[in-house]
């Protein structure tokens, strides 16, 4: 049952309500508070490895994680004190101090400008701090992800979205502190471990450490990056998806972090099995096999006549039973009736069914 008591404490100087079981960081960004995060992701347990989210509760004596830290009635919260953001900086430049390469291209995935647009903001000196380097980069000749650890803050999403997400665990964490490295079970390659290629760490990766190498191929194309919200065809399930483009070229597939059906979530087919679009095989006109065998190209009106031709055979010959229509999961739902008309008028039989199962 839910409790119907208004629980109340001060966030930046105002009374904010709250309910029970949130976190201080969900009310500050309940109140449109910018409370930088690295480890942070909504999808998934609170981790508390960055601190970059730190505020200042009264009576305690060092700031707190307000990601880990359950919001109580009568606290009082700075979430921008200056005290709080000098904090914030100089944990900035020291993550950066161990992240190589600052300037990321948008293609690598869809949180991979997170660190970048941080030290920006907190105008983060990057050579402030120096100290051992961890995290070696594994070429393990996977087609699908980019796995350069030079880049490797240690914050672990990759490993947590993994687990509770994809409900995998592929991949874990090995050593500690410097010698911290993101490995497969045994060290080995991701092609030989559970990894189903969802691409899910990818796209929480708050660095670029990991990157999606077939998006990476357009990196060199000059055209300005374009998104454009959509429905992945694969099956009935619906993922929502961000297509992105440059110029007419489709370069690749973000994972719609909002999408009902998905939240952020995509399979190996999803996310990486675009290259159908624009391959030179792809049949832009009918085919119909002659009496020579081979197949030619034709018009649709000939194509269309054919198969009537055909179906009408069938039915003369075997009954109106003896035709069963398969609607595929990748059509819209306007075809989908369409079809299901197609059967049941068309031929006059209820044998209609279709293959949107995920
Ligand atoms: S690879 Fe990326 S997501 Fe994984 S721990 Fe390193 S920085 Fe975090
Ligand atoms: S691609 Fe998916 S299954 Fe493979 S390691 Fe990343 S999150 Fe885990
Ligand atoms: S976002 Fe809270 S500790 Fe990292």
């Amino acid at each position: 049952m839910v409790s119907t008591d208004v629980l109340t404490l001060t966030l930046d100087d105002d009374e904010v309500c709250f309910q029970k079981g949130e976190t201080l960081y969900e009310v500050a960004q309940r109140h449109q508070k910018e409370v930088p995060t690295l480890c942070y992701d909504p999808r998934l347990e609170p981790f508390g490895a960055c601190r970059l989210c730190v505020v200042e509760v009264e009576g305690m004596r060092i700031p707190v994680a307000s990601c880990t830290a359950q919001a109580e009635p009568g606290m009082v919260v700075q979430t921008r004190s200056e005290n709080i953001e000098q904090h914030r900086k100089v944990l900035l430049e020291m993550v950066a101090s161990e992240n190589r390469e600052l300037d990321v291209d948008p293609l690598h995935g869809y949180a991979s400008q997170e660190l970048t647009t941080l030290l920006d903001r907190y105008e983060a000196r990057t050579g402030r701090f120096a100290g051992q380097l961890s995290g070696q980069s594994k070429d393990d000749g996977n087609p699908f992800l980019l796995r350069d650890y030079d880049n490797c803050i240690s914050c672990y999403r990759c490993v947590r979205v993994c687990a509770e997400q994809e409900g995998d665990d592929a991949i874990s964490v090995m050593n500690r502190g410097f010698e911290t490295q993101i490995v497969t079970e045994f060290d080995g390659t991701l092609k030989d471990s559970s990894c189903t290629f969802c691409g899910q760490c990818v796209q929480t990766c708050p660095t670029g450490a990991l990157g999606d190498k077939k998006a990476l191929r357009a990196k060199d194309v000059p055209e300005e990056l374009e998104k454009t919200r959509s429905v992945c065809p694969y099956c009935g399930v619906g993922c929502s998806v961000d297509l992105l483009s440059k110029g007419d070229q489709l370069v690749g597939i973000l994972p719609a972090m909002d999408g009902p059906a998905n939240e952020g979530a995509l399979c190996v087919k999803g996310q990486f099995a675009f290259d159908f679009v624009q391959h030179p095989d792809r049949l832009d006109t009918p085919l119909i096999r002659g009496t020579d065998g081979d197949l030619h190209e034709a018009s649709w009106e000939e194509a269309l006549d054919k198969v009537a031709e055909g179906f009408r055979k069938v039915v003369e010959k075997y009954g109106r039973h003896s035709v069963y229509g398969v609607a595929s999961g990748r059509t819209p739902t306007e075809a989908d009736y369409m079809m299901q008309k197609f059967i049941r008028v068309g031929f006059g039989s209820n044998y209609i069914d279709n293959c949107s199962r995920a």
